[in-house]
């Protein structure tokens, strides 16, 4: 990127990360979607570029080669989102150290392995519906969907049980205190502390995991942990992305269907007749509630996307969210409709890194729509409460559904 080049272009002033976009995303959208793609000034004086219509968000994503996922670490604002200590990780490697990583645990996520989590998932489900009184409020976040994602992805995908796993959630909690570094600066204690409570912890029970050869992911790190593929650091990374890919993103989805089948009671009855209604169901869901609703790209060359240049090194901020309500694919894409032609969407991302764990998600999903439809047939939302979001710079997701069972 010359400064020759970037003195050329128009900068917008437009901040992904900005608290106002953050809270009111929609009232932005049309801007973007009109504009896209568009540059502008991100951490002070860094020339970045957004896509946000749907094919170009297509196109920055089914690229590699052209639009890396590797940091490049002198880039001031990376020491804020290096979650995993610097650490490689799949989310933001390229091939074919990628595909090494993703390999590892890939197994996992097969469709026999998701068959098998599918019965665990059942039972779970009945036990959590069964606590919820007739006619009595409840929040579909805290009381269903978050106990779900934990226990389905925690206690039985992973295989950490419920009393060791504070050490993970209590490590992620330090991840905001990232946000406050500036280039330069060490990593705060309370996080390199947690980051070593955590290896130490895997390193005893992933030990186990390698004697007892069980069908959880904790075995298959162990045996790659065994066989020299990673090492212990790398073993808590990889951990650590799968806690934090698979449990805030599926309890998000969750909380969001149950308050869509209570704010829509006809999407429901139909449901109730035909249960094959929950999928596309719960694909509105993703197009609509996407939590993540951004991820970063780094342009490896010049590169023509619609009618503007996006310069080599430029970070490319991909706005998945705005890309899933583009008109030009979406006919009133704000609308909540289980009968749309075309049920693609970015939620899970796209070619090499689509989310691993898609297919995990779209079992888990249906059956808690098909279930709470059919055992909770009068939900509705609760019109004395008020729901809440949460949002971080990258993710946004409901964190209040109120709703009367
Ligand atoms: C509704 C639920 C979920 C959503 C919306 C979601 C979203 C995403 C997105 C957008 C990406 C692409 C990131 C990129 O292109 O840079 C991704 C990748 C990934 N997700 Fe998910 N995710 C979900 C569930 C899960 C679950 C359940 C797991 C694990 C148990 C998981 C683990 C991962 C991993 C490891 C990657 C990186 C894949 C790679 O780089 O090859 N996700 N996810």
């Amino acid at each position: 990127m010359t400064a020759r080049a970037v003195e050329n272009l128009n900068f917008e002033d437009f901040d992904p990360f900005s608290v106002e976009f953050r809270n009111d995303p929609t009232a932005y959208h049309s801007t973007l979607l009109e504009n896209s793609p568009a540059f502008m000034k991100m951490e002070g004086d860094v020339a970045s570029a957004y896509v946000a219509k749907f094919e170009q968000c297509m196109q920055v994503l089914g690229n590699w080669e052209l639009f890396s996922s590797v940091k490049p670490k002198n880039l001031p604002g990376m020491q804020r989102v290096d979650f995993f200590n610097g650490m490689p990780v799949m989310n933001y490697s390229d091939p074919p150290q990628h595909d090494r990583l993703r390999r590892v645990v890939n197994v996992a996520f097969s469709p026999g392995r998701v068959r098998k989590l599918a019965e665990a998932t059942d039972t779970i489900i009945d036990q959590l519906l069964g606590n919820i009184e007739p006619g009595q409020p409840f929040d579909g976040m805290q009381d269903i969907a978050k106990p779900l994602a934990v226990k389905v992805l925690f206690d039985e995908f992973l295989g950490i049980p419920p009393e060791d796993q504070h050490i993970f959630f209590e490590f992620g909690a330090t991840f905001f205190l990232l946000d406050k570094l500036k280039p330069g600066d060490p990593k705060p204690k309370e996080y390199l502390d947690g980051w070593a409570k955590g290896e130490k912890y895997l390193r005893g029970v992933l030990a186990e995991a390698g004697k007892n050869n069980t069908d959880n992911v904790l075995s298959l790190i162990a045996a790659a942990s065994e066989s020299g593929t990673m090492s212990d650091a790398e073993m808590m990374a990889m951990v650590c992305v799968l806690f934090t890919g698979g449990v805030p993103t599926v309890s998000a989805m969750g909380a969001s269907a149950l308050h869509y089948l209570a704010a829509n009671p006809e999407i429901a009855e139909r449901i109730r007749q035909d249960e094959s209604v929950a999928r596309p169901f719960c694909e509105e869901t993703f197009r609509l509630d996407a939590p993540v609703t951004l991820v970063m790209r780094f342009a490896t060359q010049d590169v023509d996307v619609g009618p503007r240049t996006i310069l080599k090194g430029m970070p490319v901020y991909t706005m998945i969210s705005v890309a899933n309500r583009d008109p030009d694919i979406y006919e009133n894409p704000l609308e909540f409709s289980v009968d749309r032609k075309n049920m693609r969407h970015l939620a899970f991302g796209n070619s090499t890194h689509v989310c691993i764990g898609n297919a995990i998600t779209r079992m888990i999903l249906p059956k808690l729509v098909v279930e709470a439809a059919k055992r909770l047939p009068n939900l509705h939302l609760n019109p004395e409460a008020q729901g809440e979001w949460e949002t971080t710079p990258r993710s946004r997701h409901r964190l209040k559904v109120p709703v009367i069972a």
